[in-house]
């Protein structure tokens, strides 16, 4: 059933929020269950449709796949296909970090090539190109990726394209050489946290890697891996969303569960842009609204994530002056800049550049979400906007974040959850 998010502009917001788990940790980490046929038990997953599609996906491939009480997810892989439909695979372009777990366990996948997605094309050549380095048989036919990996040894793998590292490309090239024979060296690899607990998870299930966290990773190939148990990283990008939730009321809002070294770049800038930061081990507290203008370029980690991108934006439309936001990993990812437009912000966007002229009063307005951290944005940029926004295809919020609407409102937002038809219908747009 469709539903909105209806959200009263205007408060406050000011307390204590707990970090879920990491979705973008937990995704390719469900897929390294498939490395073992021993039992994978994670805690600490986020409860969001993205991970229970992802568990679906693993139930198909022939893994037994259970939950037995919220954020504990058991996985035991004994018997696998190697085929991954289109239908799966269309539905959730993560899933390619299925391929990587394949080709290590069973030495070879089948799996359709994912499409794009609204915030750009989402190809998978690096990926590719990273397998064939490995000397695996990489045959693409009728939407479909065929890998062989019987002749694959470990090798230098220089996985860097022309917007620097790929996250998942990484993830799935580390995965297929936990299992095969030899030393791989991965070069250009992404550097992201994320990369560094699928790495800690594989460690404990017997891989042999380092250099996870620099722009170098090896590993080397061992006969099997075996199960573990693993808690999964805090969700530095949900983090980062509360924070500025905080500073765009003009607030005070502290996230416990977080980890300070994984938002460094984030948090200069919001410093930067006169935002009140308070880090501790397990916390970061933001206060006050932003007074001054920034320059934000997106980057791969440790640069500052484009995951905030949107939600960035949306706090400066509170800050006179200039702001730039320039897009070097998904030029296109600028869907939410037409909505925040409908509520009164003066956004220009040309190429990869948004120009947004703040300090402008905001004023709600029915919106529509369009990708996972455009719709948070929009509600963000709703609790200091005029009177009532409506925020409609929530389900993109809810691929990323965990009861949302229910954590804001602890903060003391006047944001609700009700089905689509709630809304006026000469409001609707779906
Ligand atoms: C991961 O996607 C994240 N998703 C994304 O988060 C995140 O935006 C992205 O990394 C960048 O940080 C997950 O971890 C599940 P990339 P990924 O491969 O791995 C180009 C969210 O909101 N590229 O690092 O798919 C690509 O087009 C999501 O949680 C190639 O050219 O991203 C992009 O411009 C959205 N060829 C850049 O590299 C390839 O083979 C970075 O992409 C692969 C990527």
């Amino acid at each position: 059933m469709l539903e909105v998010a209806y959200i009263e502009g205007g408060p406050v917001l000011r307390g204590v929020v707990r970090a879920a788990g990491s979705k973008n940790a937990a995704l390719p980490i469900l897929a390294a269950a498939l490395l073992t046929e021993e039992v994978v038990t994670l805690h600490g997953v986020p409860d969001l449709s993205d991970i229970r599609f992802m568990a679906e996906i693993l139930r198909h491939q022939g893994a037994e796949v259970a939950q037995p009480r919220p954020g504990t997810w058991v996985i035991r892989a004994a018997t696998l296909t190697h085929r991954t439909p289109y239908d799966l695979v269309r539905k959730m372009r993560a899933s390619v970090c299925l391929l990587g777990a394949l080709v290590g366990r069973l030495r070879r996948a089948e799996m359709a090539i994912p499409g794009g997605c609204v915030i750009g094309p989402r190809p998978i050549d690096l990926h590719l190109r990273g397998l064939e380095t490995l000397g695996c048989a990489v045959a693409v036919e009728a939407g479909l990726v065929h890998v062989d990996a019987t002749a694959a040894r470990g090798i230098e793998v220089d996985m860097g394209g022309p917007m620097g590292s790929t996250v998942l490309g990484t993830a799935n090239l580390v995965m297929a050489a936990t299992l095969t024979p030899g030393v791989t060296r991965i070069l250009a690899a992404a550097r992201e946290p994320e990369v560094v607990d699928l790495c800690t998870l594989l460690t404990k299930m017997g891989a042999r890697i380092s250099g996870q966290g620099t722009g170098t990773i090896v590993v080397e190939g061992v006969a099997a891996l075996r199960g573990c148990e693993h808690t999964i990283i805090p969700d530095r990008i949900e983090v980062g969303t509360y924070l500025v939730a905080g500073a765009i009321t003009g607030g005070d809002v502290t996230v416990e569960g977080a980890e300070p070294a994984h938002l460094e770049a984030f948090l200069a800038k919001l410093r930067e842009a006169g935002v009140g930061v308070e880090t501790a081990p397990g916390r970061i507290r933001a206060f006050g609204p932003p007074t001054r203008p920034v320059d934000v370029v997106t980057a791969p980690y440790p640069g500052f994530p484009t995951d905030l991108q949107a939600q960035f934006m949306a706090l400066q439309l509170r800050v006179d002056g200039r702001s730039t936001f320039t897009e070097k990993i998904y030029p296109a990812r600028f869907m939410h800049a037409a909505e925040l437009q409908r509520m009164g912000a003066d956004i220009a966007v040309e190429g990869a550049v948004a120009t947004v002229h703040g300090g402008k009063p905001l004023s709600g307005a029915p919106v529509m979400a369009s990708d996972l951290r455009a719709s948070a944005a929009l509600i963000l940029a709703a609790l200091v906007a005029k009177g009532e926004t409506w925020v409609q295809r929530l389900y993109h919020l809810d691929r990323g974040y965990e009861r949302f609407e229910e954590r804001l409102s602890q903060l003391g937002a006047a944001v609700r959850r009700l089905p689509a038809n709630a809304m006026p219908k000469d409001l609707r747009e779906d």
